[in-house]
């Protein structure tokens, strides 16, 4: 199976652990967008009563199309499960997402659902990080400087560009990339990150998945993590 394949397979198993009356964190990427595809289908089929909070105003949209109920986060009291893509997953279930700048708001929908459930093809399980750069959310103002100190401390920051144009979240901050190519310890990482001024949120995402499904040529590998 190519890597869209899989994704599918994963996007499509994922709907499984969806039960009726959920509210449920709808993830970004090319994997999610998969998983709304056959949220959309399931709720049409089974005639669920699902109330979707999306982590993108690209989800949001999407999820909308698909006859999808959609809130915001603080629109709703809880999050019974998130379901989302990741970038990258290293052998102790830690992540890096962000690839598709809307980390923060993944972020903030994760910690506040209950239950944790990330799905991927095989490519993304790794060892160890290092192969896939850091995105970190930085407010506009004062960045250059900020990536000086990035760039100080051998973190080889890159501004993330679409052609000459800064790349602009949903929450309306920039993107810096930082391609790091040994990371020993993402915790003492993370850590590092979150004191940094002007930092709004990096991509690494510890302590967070409960079940990992891996897309795999002979089928959905579903991992119980936590
Ligand atoms: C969005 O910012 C990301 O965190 C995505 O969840 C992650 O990049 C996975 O995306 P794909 O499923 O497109 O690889």
């Amino acid at each position: 199976m190519n890597q869209d394949e899989l994704k599918q397979l994963v996007g499509t198993a994922a709907v499984d652990f969806v039960k009726d009356g959920m509210v449920l964190g709808l993830g970004t990427g090319s994997t999610a967008k998969y998983m709304v595809d056959a949220l959309g289908k399931k709720i049409k089929e089974e005639h669920l009563n699902i109330v979707g909070v999306p982590t993108s105003e690209r989800t949001k949209k999407h999820a909308n199309s698909l006859g999808i109920t959609t809130k915001s986060m603080d629109d709703v009291d809880h999050i019974d499960l998130t379901i989302d893509g990741a970038d990258q997953i290293d052998k102790n279930f830690q992540g890096i997402k962000g690839g598709g700048a809307s980390h923060l708001r993944e972020k903030i929908v994760a910690i506040n659902s209950t239950k944790n459930i990330w799905i991927v093809d095989k490519s993304k399980m790794v060892d160890k990080f290092g192969s896939f750069p850091i995105p970190i959310e930085v407010i506009p103002y004062g960045s250059r400087q900020l990536f000086k100190r990035l760039k100080e401390k051998g973190y080889h920051p890159k501004f993330r560009m679409d052609e000459k144009k800064h790349v602009i979240t949903d929450s309306s901050n920039w993107v810096i990339d930082l391609d790091i190519h040994e990371i020993d310890n993402p915790r003492q990482l993370a850590t590092d990150l979150e004191h940094m001024t002007g930092i709004v949120e990096h991509g690494l995402f510890l302590d967070i998945v409960n079940t990992v499904i891996v897309g795999r040529d002979s089928g959905p590998q579903i991992i119980q993590v936590r």
